[in-house]
This record gives structure tokens, sequence and C-alpha cells, in this order.
């Protein structure tokens, strides 16, 4: 994560320590660098250049406010899976032509809510979902611009927990049953099929599966001799986590964009989550405990499974750097755990660290992506605070949830 360094013994991100933080704040609270944020929006914009794609920002990796906002004044648009991240897309001050919904059990409520505030694109994800919406246009009487979300049947080579492109998965609708449905378009009159739309999975670190994608995209736009305004190419885009992780290398993958767009002559979407916020963001926790156990020490840290969950979901591996760094070492194994009652509620594991002592601070890194997003209220604990760094001031951008509100229902 090139936002943190150590300057002496101490850890900063950006131009503030850690230290200083948890001197001001309550732990566990996630820590956020803007000018991290912006730098991979820029990134990956200056990657696409030559494709002049619209980036819509997957807003379930973070859905804080003022990180939407963030990338929403640099241009991104936003993806979103409910009413709720729609609602909060446009609170940030992105403009409706710039959002585009995806999901496989939107409502009714929520499609209204779309059409209504008139945004880019609804990517329908199955047959009903197609009648529902060209009913709900009927009664609007509008002509709906939709973009159905095919699933490629193909391989993101990614954990399995979070493929999304396989057949077996539960996401877009096969090729063939796509085929039937343009087959009988006449019968979605208040549809207008403007786009297709795919995401293969999450955490992607090949641009092997984005090339059979937009293969099998050709295809199926040659077959039926169909006519786009929008490919929507997903997101995906792996970040690394660990030294041995290979950040994707975009410019091959943008190469291949750029050949499919001129064939096609139609605009780019893509909905990058990870890759726009997950290096851009630590959670700092306390050593609350440490204890013995038979083969290892426990380092029971006050932040749990339901402040970060990546850990216990996916066995994701990120590394915990200490805030006051040392050159003494601990002697043995530790593995960094959480409070809350489940066995998944650990972190990783060391076979060699550095001393750290009861009280100590930790920073769990590349925590941006699906770290606050993911959190939750279990065992009643509150939400933790969210701060950003911009320069060198820091500013809380979401409060630590009052525990006395949280018990009262
Ligand atoms: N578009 C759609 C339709 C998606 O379902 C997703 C992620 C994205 C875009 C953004 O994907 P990204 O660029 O962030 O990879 N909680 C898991 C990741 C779940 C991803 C769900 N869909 C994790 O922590 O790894």
């Amino acid at each position: 994560m090139s936002l943190l360094k150590y300057f002496g013994s101490r850890l900063f991100v950006e131009n503030s320590s850690v230290v200083n933080l948890t001197k001001k704040n309550k732990t566990p609270f996630y820590v956020y660098s803007e000018n991290q944020i912006k730098k991979n929006y820029l990134k990956l914009a200056k990657n696409f250049k030559s494709t002049s794609p619209l980036i819509c920002f997957a807003t379930k990796a973070n859905s804080n406010l003022s990180i939407i906002k963030i990338l929403g004044k640099l241009g991104a648009g936003a993806d979103v899976v409910s009413g709720g991240e729609l609602l909060k897309a446009l609170k940030a001050g992105i403009k409706p032509n710039k959002i585009v919904f995806s999901g496989v059990g939107k409502t009714e409520e929520e499609l209204k809510l779309a059409i209504q505030k008139k945004i880019l694109l609804i990517n329908i994800e199955s047959e009903s979902e197609a009648r529902l919406l060209n009913d709900i246009g009927r009664k609007f009487n509008r002509k709906i611009s939709v973009g159905f979300r095919l699933n490629p049947d193909v391989d993101a080579k990614t954990n399995k927990k979070i493929s999304t492109g396989k057949s077996e998965n539960k996401f877009g609708i096969s090729i063939k049953n796509f085929y039937a449905i343009y087959k009988d378009r006449k019968q979605f009159k208040n549809l207008r099929i403007d786009a297709l739309s795919v995401h293969i999975g999450s955490q992607i670190l090949s641009d092997t599966p984005y090339k059979k994608t937009l293969n099998v995209l050709l295809k199926v736009i040659n077959n039926l001799q169909i006519k786009l305004k929008y490919i929507d190419l997903g997101g995906g885009f792996g970040i690394s986590y660990e030294k041995k992780n290979k950040e994707i290398n975009l410019n091959k993958y943008a190469k291949l964009v750029h050949n499919f767009k001129k064939k096609l002559n139609c605009n780019i979407i893509f909905e990058p989550g990870r890759s726009l916020v997950g290096n851009a963001g630590i959670l700092v926790s306390k050593i609350q405990y440490i204890k013995k156990g038979p083969n290892k020490y426990f380092i029971i840290l006050d932040a749990g499974m339901n402040d970060f969950m990546r850990t216990a979901l996916y066995d994701a591996k990120h590394e915990i750097l200490p805030v006051n760094r040392i050159s003494k070492k601990f002697s043995g194994a530790l593995e960094f755990a959480g409070p809350v009652c489940e066995s998944t509620c650990k972190f990783t594991t060391y076979k060699n660290y550095q001393k750290i002592n009861e009280g100590d601070f930790v920073a769990i890194t590349n925590a941006g992506a699906y770290g606050s997003s993911l959190s939750s209220n279990y065992n009643v604990r509150p939400l933790i605070a969210e701060i950003l760094i911009t320069k060198n001031k820091f500013k809380i951008i979401r409060k630590r949830q009052n525990l006395l509100k949280l018990i009262s229902a």
C-alpha cells in the first residue's frame, strides 16, 4: 500500500501519524486516504483513455457518502445494486445519467425508483425481471432503456465465493436464454435494449478471463446483428493483497477493449469497486489481550469480524502492520483474532512478528474495499468510525454508532 509509510518507527497514512489518530479517536476505526482514491481513479481512467469509458464506481465496495463524492467529482458514475445505494449515489451528487443498476433481485419498488430518477441503465438479470420492468414501463407510459446482463460461463479464476460469471452462479442470463428472449423481444414493447452487460467476478488477477468474455460478447452481438449504445464490462480488477499476488496488468486488457469498441462502435462502461478504494483504507485496532495457546499466541484485537468480514468470509489475507515498529522479535507464532464469539472471527497468522504488547495498535491493510460496507452489528457491536485523510488533515466521515441508539430495539 503506497499510502502507508513508516517515518522512523511510526506508521503514517499520507502525512498523518496513525498514533496521533489513536490519541484522538476510539479504536477500532477505518482510515482512508483521499489522495490514494484519486490516484486509483486517475490511473484507471488513464489506462483506458483510448476507449473513454464511463467508470461507474461499484458503491458496494465502499458506500460512504464522502468516498462516493470524491470519485463523483473526478467524473465517476456509480454502479448500484439496491435502492439504498441508488439514493446514496444521487445524494453524493452523481448524475442519474451516470448510474447503472445491477442485481438479481431488484424489487418493483427499486425498479420504479430507478425509472423515476431516470438513471442511465437498468441491467436486467432474468426474464421475470424483464417482464416486471416492461409492465412498469407500460404503466408509466415509457420506453425504458435497459441492458441485459449475460452470464458468459467464463471462469474468472478467482476465489469461488466471489466468482459470478460461471453457469453455476446465479448472476445474469445464460446466452441460450438471452437468444430466446431476444427472439421474443416484441413482447417487451416498453423496453429498449440499449446494452449488454457482464461481470464475471471480483479480485481477478489475469486478463485471460476478460479476453474470453469479450469473445463471448462479440459472438452474441454478431449472431444477433444487434446494435447497442453501451457495453457494460463490469468490474473485478484485482489488487495486490499479498506480496506474492501482483496487480492485474490492465494495459493488455485496455488494448483488447480498444479493439472491441472499434468493432462495435458503442460506449464502454466499467464498474470497478475494489481497484478504486481497496488499497486506500486501513482498519486501526488496539490489542486488547495476548493469550498463550498450546501452539501459538492469540492476539485479541478490539476489531472483530463484524467490523471486517473478509477473512471470516473468504479466508482473505490482509497484512497487519504494527503502528509502532520495533526491531525486537515476538517469541513464537501468533494469530490475530477478534472478540466476536465465532471461531471465524480471526485475521492473519504470523510465524514471525515483532514484539507487541497489550494496548499496542495495529493496522489491518488494504481494508478500503468491502470492509466497512460489509460490516454489521453482530454481537450488538456498534458500527465503527470512518476517517478520511486529506493532505495532513483528518475528518470523521462517519461517526462511531451510538450504543444507546443501537440497543433501542
Ligand atoms: N459490478 C457488479 C455487478 C458486481 O457484482 C461487483 C461486485 C462489482 C461490479 C465490483 O467488483 P470489484 O471491481 O469490486 O471486484 N465482498 C467480496 C467482493 C464481492 C463482489 C461483489 N460484486 C470481497 O470482499 O472480496
